[in-house]
């Protein structure tokens, strides 16, 4: 089956291999993952290829053996609250930050969401860009070493170089790369050129060319694809990217997307969280306890198993041995949900505490 994959779209079974060709990006090999180990240690969602494809890591690698100044730059758009894939890359990111020590900036595009969903207003996305935050700051970014850019808030310092962009850009390219149609508005064409500005904000911050590393999913590649053709235009650096695959839904579709009530939110209580992995988390185990005992589940396929290995059992040696005990029958589709909906809970117990905490910086940083 073919995949559709954009930053509005994920549609069909995903061929990572495939997208690695169709995006023209790299997967990371063994070579850069010792580099970034040397420099930063090791994450999970590294060597599990969790992070998995790249487009120039190697420059950001060598700057910083250089011990140059390098900036990571992400973001989100709100339009409803997070669900556990948007965690699963912001973990990594925070990680990265705090291990490679660099400046981040944060872009919360609410221009996009009100651009591109019709029913969505500015009210709607003030208050969801609230309910998010209160998310980041609670999963632990350096706020210190953090600058959030909020597009409209923030757009005097965004519009010129996003005009700067779109001289640069035309509409048939956006609409190729985008799959936009004719009758689409306006503002869904210019948007991508917002998208652009942080990544060229560092060079001008710091007066002199700066590198930039991006790590996002792989569905915000192609907004980065256009920025690196006209960073050479307009005479910045090209950004780098390192990109996630995507955590499936419950169901087991590609990409956890916040359409469908197949998801876990970081505000769901642990009922929620027993209740949605049991009823709806896809299985790879068989259909009776017999057939399991004897022939045994599939990992791969198990939406459960795919969720401890891509965030909640951060230990190799847990994970195999679920592995193992699950391939061979040993371990029964019920309790393998089970550990996961243990794991879920208490990241969500602590997250959550953190998140009524950050209340007040919240409000600090809207100020
Ligand atoms: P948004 O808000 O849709 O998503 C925020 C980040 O979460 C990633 N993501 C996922 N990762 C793994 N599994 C999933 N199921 C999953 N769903 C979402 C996204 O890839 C993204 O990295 N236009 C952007 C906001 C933005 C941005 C950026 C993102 C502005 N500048 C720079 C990344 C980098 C958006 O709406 O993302």
């Amino acid at each position: 089956m073919t995949h559709t994959v954009t930053p509005y779209e994920v549609t069909g079974t995903v061929d990572y291999d495939k997208l690695i060709l169709e995006f023209g990006v790299k997967r990371i090999d063994q070579v850069l993952l010792d580099r970034i180990t040397a420099l930063a240690g090791t994450h999970f969602m590294l060597h599990r290829q969790y992070f998995f494809a790249h487009t120039n890591l190697d420059k950001i690698i060598t700057a910083l053996e250089k011990k140059e100044k390098v900036y990571l730059y992400t973001g989100r758009g709100p339009s409803g609250p997070m669900h556990l894939g948007h965690i699963s890359s912001y973990v990594f990111i925070i990680w990265l930050q705090k291990h490679l020590g660099c400046e981040l900036v944060f872009q919360i595009p609410d221009d996009e969401k009100f651009l591109f969903k019709e029913a969505t207003t500015f009210d709607d996305t003030a208050r969801w860009m609230r309910e998010n935050l209160l998310d980041l700051v609670a999963l632990g970014f350096d706020l210190k070493k953090t600058k959030f850019v909020i597009n409209t808030r923030d757009a005097s310092q965004l519009y010129k170089i996003a005009c700067r962009v779109a001289k640069k850009t035309t509409a048939s390219t956006v609409k190729a790369l985008f799959g936009l149609k004719p009758e689409d508005n306006v503002g869904k064409y210019f948007y991508t050129c917002m998208q652009t500005v942080p990544a060229f904000l560092p060079t001008e911050w710091e007066g002199k060319p700066t590198q930039v590393l991006i790590p996002c999913g792989i569905d915000q590649d192609v907004h980065f694809r256009l920025t690196r053709d006209v960073a050479e235009k307009l005479g910045y650096p090209k950004p780098a990217t390192i990109l996630s695959k995507f955590m499936p839904s419950l169901s087991g579709d590609s990409k956890l997307s916040s359409t469908g009530e197949q998801a876990i939110w970081t505000t769901d209580g642990p009922k929620e969280v027993e209740h949605k992995i049991k009823k709806y988390a896809f299985s790879g185990g068989k259909d009776t306890i017999e057939e399991h005992r004897k022939h045994g589940g599939n990992p791969d396929i198990d939406v459960s198993f795919q969720w401890l290995s891509m965030m909640f059992e951060p230990d190799d040696r847990k994970l195999a041995s679920l592995r193992d005990d699950y391939r061979s029958g040993k371990l029964l589709s019920g309790e393998l949900k089970q550990v996961l909906i243990e794991k879920i809970n208490i990241f969500l117990a602590e997250h959550q505490k953190k998140r009524k905490d950050a209340e007040k910086v919240v409000d600090q940083l809207l100020a």
